[in-house]
């Protein structure tokens, strides 16, 4: 269905949810720029994940680290040696592939012989301070966790956890993918929301804390709103486990281009924290006061993309569906059905006519006070329900002519598309009770 795609991606734009990176100039492949709206979807998103991974438990921590580190960070965690893609290109038409994309020696663009597959890596390099040599070259992070890792020793005693405890982390992570696609599910700059569980290095105790994230990993997705039967559980297969991974799975969505990858969930051994060790010559072991021993902890690792994340919920909420016109005709309406703890905005004000715009703005000043409110007072009722149900938001209320004299407004539910009279001094009370 790759005509969904393209339509979610022209109502991404015209809504100000999604843009590509400095249009003007032509766009620049892999990158992707957030507009008004897009912008508040991805804050309550990453708020969210937020909210169950740190605030709510007491034995995970938050960080926020460099993305750029020491480039030695990349030699121990193995990246330098070897996070690369077979490329290939096409001797006629000059297209690159990623070689494992195509099948065959022909481009699949126009038929052409394709070059031997060769290896490319994969982070972005760049260089620190004035020269630019070989001993200045440094990395953006293809991913946030290895900071996690050579921080562990610093975080783990200035937070005074103990063993099982996690690290967590919001942040940009850079990838020059050789075929950024399929919108932002894969780009070049993203971000990550990784969070790295810390736990005795015991066979047993990393399958139950393995299986643990797996369950509660999967368990947010239905949170937020997502389908359940859009969304299935991967484990890898031998082969595709790296030599020191005890198992990884994957969270995977039913996009319109196939059942592709949303977050991982790996049980990585103590490979990292000795990696990290090995290269650095500093201790990362933990004393365990109560088995009185001394260990390098092993890693159950649960690793999602913000924006792959924000992709499935665009994709997940979009609705077209027949609706009633106001002259009981029918129309097809666009919705984003998003979950109200992810809408953009919580609730729209309409004054039925420009001149009720003074008591309607004071409405949304007050509404905004508690909750994200929009206030329009531009184009026809019908345009400006269309516009917010486009942007999802659950509630819309209208200020009319009655309002002045009976103290009360039309409250209109998206999904149903109800209406419903209520008490002005209510209307906070009404929208906040259906928002939790
Ligand atoms: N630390 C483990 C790690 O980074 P990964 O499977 O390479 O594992 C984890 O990436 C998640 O990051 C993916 O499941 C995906 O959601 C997101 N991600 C990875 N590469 C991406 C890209 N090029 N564009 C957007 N999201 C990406």
């Amino acid at each position: 269905m790759p005509e969904l795609m393209d339509t979610i991606i022209s109502l991404a734009k015209r809504r100000g949810f999604i843009f590509a990176s400095s249009e003007i100039y032509g766009g620049i492949n892999g990158f992707w720029d957030y507009g008004p709206v897009g912008v508040e979807l991805k804050r309550n998103i990453k708020e969210f994940w937020w909210k169950e991974m740190v605030l709510s438990r007491d034995d995970i921590v938050g960080v926020d680290t460099s993305i750029i580190c020491h480039p030695q960070t990349w030699v121990a965690s193995g990246h330098v040696a070897s996070f690369a893609d077979p490329m290939t290109d096409c001797r006629e038409c000059k297209k690159r592939f990623r070689a494992d994309d195509v099948e065959g020696k022909t481009c699949p663009s126009c038929g052409g012989q394709l070059t031997e597959a060769r290896q490319f890596n994969l982070m972005f390099q760049t260089h620190v301070g004035a020269a630019v040599d070989a001993a200045a070259a440094a990395y953006l992070r293809p991913e946030t966790c290895q900071s996690i890792f050579t921080n562990f020793k610093t975080i783990q005693i200035t937070s005074r956890q103990k063993i099982p405890f996690g690290i967590a982390q919001i942040g940009k992570s850079f990838r020059n993918e050789i075929t950024p696609r399929n919108f932002i599910f894969r780009s070049r700059e993203f971000e990550q929301m990784e969070m790295e569980f810390f736990i005795r290095p015991d066979p047993k105790e990393g399958e139950t804390w393995y299986r643990t994230w797996i369950e509660r990993r999967h368990q947010w997705f239905l949170d937020i709103g997502v389908r359940k039967e859009k969304l299935r559980l991967r484990p890898h297969r031998p082969d595709e486990l790296a030599h020191y991974a005890k198992g990884c799975t994957d969270v995977e969505y039913e996009f319109p281009f196939g059942w592709s990858e949303l977050e991982g969930i790996a049980n990585r051994g103590n490979y990292d924290l000795s990696q990290h060790a090995k290269f650095s010559g500093k201790d990362l072991s933990y004393f365990d006061e109560v088995a009185k021993e001394k260990y390098i902890p092993g890693v159950v690792e649960t690793s999602v993309g913000v924006d792959r994340t924000l992709l499935t919920v665009l994709v997940d909420a979009f609705v077209e569906e027949a609706a009633p016109t106001a002259d009981g005709e029918s129309e097809t309406r666009t919705v984003m059905k998003f979950h109200p703890r992810l809408a953009p905005y919580k609730a729209a004000v309409f004054p039925l006519v420009r001149k009720l715009s003074e008591p309607a703005l004071k409405l949304a000043k007050d509404m905004s006070a508690n909750f994200p409110t929009d206030f329009d007072d531009g184009s026809s009722i019908g345009k400006r329900y269309r516009r917010h149900d486009e942007i999802g938001t659950p509630f819309c209320i209208t200020y009319d002519h009655q309002s002045g004299e009976d103290q009360k407004v039309t409250i209109r539910e998206r999904d149903s598309m109800k209406q419903e009279r209520i008490a002005l001094d209510q209307v906070i009370r009404y929208v906040g009770d259906k928002l939790v």
